[in-house]
């Protein structure tokens, strides 16, 4: 590890930053020995209808997992995030939108955001959505997907938001599982010069008998104005309905430990299961994490470059942001669209100082070249952030030179869905960085390695990553299932929230992510259960049986490699191969399409019947030299046809 170069935190950057390396170990030391006095301070950065009087009561014990925060603290988040600014920064800018066409793009003041919330919650509210239902949203990246979040918040609703990029059959299922009454969604979606038929999708999720039998209502945006299929019965437009309501409307209070919204994550096993974030202490953590990692101040211009889809796009672009009143972007294009050079256009273009995005990204970037972003003006920058999958060294050092011209501090944030907000991460101003480490835990979080028996690792060590006690941004339950909360993170090792990856930790203290120890895959940032892959798959008339593990893909950080067998009667065709990989997509959707897929006679199976998918990781990685013990195998013929086979070839 000695050739790893240390990118020393920049004085001039340290003495104007909000944090400073003495100021993060103190606080830091503050957080983790009194977290009630700590988080009783921090708690108060928020606009509290009735302040709290209790700050910390959580319980990781699997038996009785429960966690509160603030719990008798009233609230609401479309408030915090809206009115509390009006009258220092009603005209300040709130959201920059910048359209998937570079000539569209539009600035929305808080005043502005302000009167459309409004106006979205009393139509809402008139469609019968009442405090505590929750509405689904299947949006394109337009200012409406945040208007809705924050008009859900504003009447107690819970947002579900589902990401444009999925299938009508996965969006049934998440609409099911929330047993959710109203859909907001738009005519299309526009991405990369590409039209995508949402609202069409919706209907074609809505012929889930389930899914048809809850929702009574489907508000829709217009966004392209092409022709589409309508049921009166069921659909509304949103200009209709928005045009009629008053922009006046009170904020509901709600506990802290109402719920604010649902997200859906993949993971090892079973169905994609509905995570559950509440009110105070999410919000309190979204906001001081955008706070201090991004290092933002009045004024600044921030850019994620994220999804509202995902949890970087609630907590990132809209909670976190907005919170503090920040300018923030959202964009609904692509990198590549009209050309590779747009990221960089756009931070001319809006003068962005704040740049957040993914290695993935990153990567497709850099392959093509260091003139890739067309020589924009990128003076504005003044501090980068990547999310999402570990970054390699490389991609972090191109990063740095190409985007950030040397003088700018990234942050490489280490966090999940389940956590709310970023949990390790450098505070750009404290902690000097090294390519490809996360580095420190944020204020309040006790991260720890213990070994596959649960036993804490001390020191330098390589091991799973635990977080010992809660913090405020942590996700409360999986919605409608707490047992299936507490078994999946709190039964693995005890006492400890499991995360599911792995970690090192060097001799500084600083950690190193080394990827999900599960059977979760990590596709362009995009989290994956590979039982879902497999899942859909056998659902296909030809497939006998299918495993799906990773591979490492240039690009992609992790590519989805398929091993399948087929029914007897079906022949291995390249149409076949075709036919499963769109079948994949369209009951998943594309982010999901497989990269490899490998007809097998049979898979590694042990004599009890269990697919060995430690044989197929490694025939997948090319590395079939070092398959292990393999006698147990029922059948040990089975991996010569696999390895000849092969189509990862190095
Ligand atoms: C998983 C969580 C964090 C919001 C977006 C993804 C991986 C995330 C990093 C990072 C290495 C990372 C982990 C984690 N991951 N950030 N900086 N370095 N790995 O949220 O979809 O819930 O996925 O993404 O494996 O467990 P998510």
């Amino acid at each position: 590890m000695s050739d790893i170069k240390v990118h020393p935190v920049n004085p001039e950057f340290a003495a104007k930053a909000h944090i400073d390396n003495a100021k993060y170990q103190t606080m830091y030391d503050q957080s983790i020995n009194d977290p009630d006095a700590f988080w009783g301070e921090h708690g108060k950065r928020l606009d509290w209808f009735t302040p709290f009087t209790k700050v910390k009561n959580t319980s990781f014990d699997l038996h009785n997992v429960d966690i509160r925060w603030f719990e008798d603290g009233t609230l609401n988040a479309s408030y915090n995030c809206l009115d509390r600014h009006l009258e220092e920064r009603g005209d300040q800018t709130a959201i920059i939108w910048e359209g998937d066409d570079p000539s569209e793009s539009e600035h929305i003041s808080y005043r502005d955001l302000h009167g459309r919330v409004c106006r979205l919650a009393n139509a809402l509210r008139g469609q019968g959505v009442k405090k505590g239902d929750v509405v689904t949203l299947y949006m394109p990246m337009i200012p409406e997907a945040a208007v809705a979040m924050l008009a859900c918040a504003r009447i107690g609703a819970v947002h579900s938001v589902v990401f444009g990029g999925f299938s009508p059959e996965a969006l049934a299922n998440r609409i099911d599982g929330a047993e959710s009454t109203v859909v907001i969604t738009s005519d299309f979606s526009l991405r990369g010069g590409k039209v995508v038929p949402l609202k069409a999708n919706v209907d074609k999720a809505l012929t889930d008998p389930a899914a048809a039998k809850l929702v009574k209502t489907v508000v829709v945006v217009q966004r392209t104005g092409d022709k589409l299929a309508w049921d009166d019965s069921r659909d509304v437009w949103y200009h209709d309905i928005t045009a009629a309501a008053s922009a006046e409307c009170e904020a509901e209070p709600v506990l802290a430990e109402d719920p604010l919204f649902i997200l859906y994550t993949s993971g090892s096993t079973g169905k994609p299961k509905g995570l559950k974030h509440t009110t105070g202490g999410y919000l309190v953590y979204a906001a001081m994490t955008h706070e201090y990692v991004f290092d933002y101040k009045p004024g600044d211009i921030y850019w994620c470059t994220a999804d509202v889809g995902w949890v970087t796009g609630h907590s990132y672009i809209v909670y976190g942001p907005l919170a503090n009143g920040a300018t923030t972007l959202m964009f609904e294009g692509v990198p590549n669209y009209p050309d590779s050079s747009r990221f960089g256009r756009v931070i001319e273009k809006h003068k962005v100082n704040q740049f957040y995005t993914a290695p993935t990204a990153i990567r497709a970037l850099m392959q093509q070249g260091e003139d890739v972003l067309g020589n924009a003006d990128l003076s504005s920058l003044r501090l980068l952030g990547s999310v999402g999958e570990p970054i390699n060294p490389e991609a972090w050092e191109w990063y740095n030179r190409v985007v950030g011209k040397d003088s700018c501090p990234i942050v490489d944030t280490w966090w999940q869905t389940e956590t709310g907000g970023i949990m390790i991460t450098p505070l750009p101003g404290a902690i000097n960085t090294k390519p490809g480490s996360a580095t420190r835990p944020f204020f309040g979080v006790l991260p720890a390695l213990v070994d596959n028996e649960g036993k804490e690792l001390e020191g330098a060590a390589d091991g799973n990553l635990v977080i010992k006690d809660s913090w405020p941004g942590q996700s409360r339950s999986i919605w409608g299932d707490h047992e299936r909360f507490s078994q999946t993170y709190f039964s693995t090792f005890k006492g400890f929230y499991t995360t599911g990856d792995g970690a090192r930790r060097d001799a500084d203290g600083y950690y190193w992510i080394t990827g999900r120890v599960d059977d979760v895959i990590n596709v362009s940032g995009h989290r994956m259960g590979t039982a879902e892959v497999e899942s859909a798959l056998v659902a296909h008339p030809a497939v006998a049986e299918a495993a799906v593990v990773g591979y490492p893909h240039n690009l992609k950080g992790q590519g989805i490699y398929v091993y399948v067998t087929l029914q007897s009667g079906f022949d291995a065709s390249d149409e076949l191969l075709k036919e499963l990989r769109t079948w994949v997509r369209s009951e998943i959707g594309p982010i999901a399409s497989p990269d490899l897929i490998q007809f097998a006679p049979g898979m590694p199976k042990t004599r009890s019947g269990k697919i060995m998918r430690r044989i197929l990781r490694k025939i997948a990685e090319d590395d079939y030299g070092a398959l292990g013990d393999t006698s147990t195998l029922a059948d040990p013929t089975v991996v010569d046809d696999l390895i000849e086979n092969r189509l990862n070839r190095k």
